[in-house]
């Protein structure tokens, strides 16, 4: 039993004088001290031996798994004290923390994407941001674009009304803007012509929900008002702009189409994007879409605005940045640009 130990002894010393890592000197520490360690079952034999040879033993015993263990600890400090000094020469380059390096990048919103190259579009034309409210009054909204209250045309934009009477307003005359033409007017008494402006931003609509229909959505529209605009420049603006944004060959179309505020008013067609003209499930066979509401602006329309229509012309033209999206990047459902959805947004 006594060279038992010896024997231990003399092996360990020299493996853990021959270490040359923390790793290393653990894995020896387990060999011997561990669960079924050679120190730790050493003991079990000694109940075979002598009370004698007991007397002998156990002091030895308890003396080298002493020595055994400084030997490791002793070990272990040189070893660290190796690895600092051969890091005091390093260069430390900095490399992102975990934290750092799992943030995740964010993006724009797809509509805003879209939206920002509408803008750039039309600022190379000298065309300038003109904010209109939210919140608005039927007025605005309505009264003043020729949509007098009870006139049939109301019938085009489902509105949310707002309790205005706690406001002390009469009821019926607070809404949320149905349209971002609400700024039309606004615009004629602040500015005067010749103006160009561009109104954009969130409108809402009592809609009956759909994958076509929002009751929040986005609208982007443009002013232009001075001498001698006509319809040409309505077909122009349509084209350059169906071509910033889907494309080179995208042709405008204008048809004939009634909005109170314009006249004559058009419904303005970009040429299928699918299918180029041909016909396709898409454009239900006509080789066009409907993508925009434009027209010459009212003669009334203007006085109400204070512009003189023996004098000025204008030009109104609307757009729905997110049907204009849902056509780029192949979006079938309006819903899934406001839903927060971040395996939808994450793809744009
Ligand atoms: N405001 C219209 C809508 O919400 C869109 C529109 C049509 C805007 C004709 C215009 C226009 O400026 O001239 O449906």
């Amino acid at each position: 039993m006594e060279d038992k130990i010896k024997n231990i002894q003399q092996d360990y010393k020299e493996k853990i004088d021959q270490a040359k890592s923390l790793k290393e000197l653990d894995g020896i520490f387990l060999e011997l001290f561990g669960k079924n360690g050679k120190l730790d079952q050493l003991p079990k034999e000694f109940k075979n031996l002598s009370p004698d040879k007991l007397r002998v033993v156990s002091p030895l015993f308890n003396q080298i798994k002493q020595e055994l263990e400084k030997a490791i600890q002793r070990k272990r400090e040189e070893v660290k004290e190796e690895i600092y000094k051969s890091l005091e020469n390093e260069k430390f380059v900095r490399q992102p923390g975990r934290l750092q390096a799992k943030k995740r990048q964010g993006h724009l919103h797809p509509t805003t994407q879209l939206l920002n190259e509408t803008i750039e579009l039309f600022s190379k034309l000298g065309f300038e941001r003109f904010d209109a409210p939210h919140i608005d009054t039927d007025e605005y909204n309505f009264e003043l674009l020729n949509i007098p209250e009870g006139h049939p045309a109301r019938d085009l934009w489902d509105t949310l009304y707002i309790d205005s009477e706690k406001y002390g307003i009469q009821p019926g005359k607070l809404l949320l803007r149905t349209h971002t033409s609400n700024g039309q007017i606004r615009a004629m008494r602040q500015l005067k012509p010749p103006m160009r402006v561009m109104i954009f931003d969130r409108c809402f609509r009592y809609e009956n929900l759909d994958a076509r229909h929002e009751h929040t959505l986005e609208q982007f529209e443009i002013v232009y008002i001075d001498k001698g605009v006509s319809m040409a420049n309505l077909q122009y603006l349509s084209e350059y702009f169906f071509q910033g944004i889907l494309g080179k060959d995208i042709k405008a179309r204008l048809r004939p189409k009634y909005y109170p505020f314009v006249e004559p008013g058009a419904g303005v067609d970009g040429l299928c994007i699918f299918c180029k003209g041909k016909g396709c499930n898409v454009c239900g066979g006509t080789g066009w879409l409907e993508l925009a509401g434009a027209g010459m602006i009212h003669p009334q329309v203007l006085k109400n605005g204070g512009i003189d229509p023996n004098e000025y012309s204008g030009i109104a033209w609307g757009v729905g940045p997110e049907r204009m999206a849902m056509l780029k990047y192949g979006v079938e459902d309006i819903r899934l640009f406001k839903s927060g959805d971040l395996k939808f947004l994450e793809k744009y």
